[in-house]
């Protein structure tokens, strides 16, 4: 059974705690390099709150574990990139990120009418290889050497999943 999760719009006192979480280096490794400096609440504000095209919050167990989201929204092609951020980590190995992102497709495809989401993370990022892939993205490629991390250059691997092939593995 699917872990439950709820996928509800984001709220002014999630704005601390997303600030929180961001200023732990064990959420932050596999971010982007804007995550790798201290995030300001300000910052934080501006993005949990800031003008998004699908922008939520995580619920897990009655309490705001992290943020998802379509962004990028192409609507000439019917694409947009899914990002994932579970903050808390005393939530971390328990289906919740897997749960988000199969509620992020089910959304996009079945609720906004996409036909491709497409997503990406960085090369050493196992559990949100095993997240992806779990939903149902495919591997479409990798960028060499993308970002400096854990002293070492990183690639990224670029992922999507066409709405055609998630219906015929079952959807959501
Ligand atoms: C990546 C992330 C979303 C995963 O969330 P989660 O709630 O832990 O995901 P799930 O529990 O659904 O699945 C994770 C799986 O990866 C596995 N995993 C975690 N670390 C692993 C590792 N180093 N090697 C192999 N498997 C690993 C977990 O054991 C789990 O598998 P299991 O169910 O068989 O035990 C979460 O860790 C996160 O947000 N991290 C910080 C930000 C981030 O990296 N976001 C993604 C950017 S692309």
């Amino acid at each position: 059974m699917q872990t439950p999760i709820l996928l509800r719009l984001p709220r002014y006192d999630d704005v601390a705690t997303y600030t929180g979480f961001l200023a732990d280096p064990q959420v932050t490794r596999w971010l982007e390099d804007r995550c790798q400096r201290p995030v300001l609440f300000h910052q934080a504000l501006a993005f949990v709150l800031g003008d998004a095209w699908c922008r939520l919050a995580i619920d897990y167990e009655g309490r705001f574990v992290g943020m998802t989201g379509l962004e990028d929204y192409d609507p000439v092609n019917g694409a947009a990139r899914f990002f994932i951020v579970v903050g808390d980590r005393s939530a971390w190995g328990k289906g919740v990120g897997t749960a988000t992102a199969s509620g992020m497709l089910d959304r996009g495809f079945n609720a906004l009418g996409l036909r491709r989401i497409v997503s990406n993370y960085l090369a050493g990022n196992e559990a949100s290889r095993v997240v992806h892939q779990r939903a149902g993205f495919q591997i479409e490629g990798q960028q060499r050497q993308v970002a400096w991390r854990n002293g070492a250059w990183v690639d990224q691997v670029l992922l999507a999943v066409l709405r055609d092939e998630w219906l015929k593995q079952g959807g959501a």
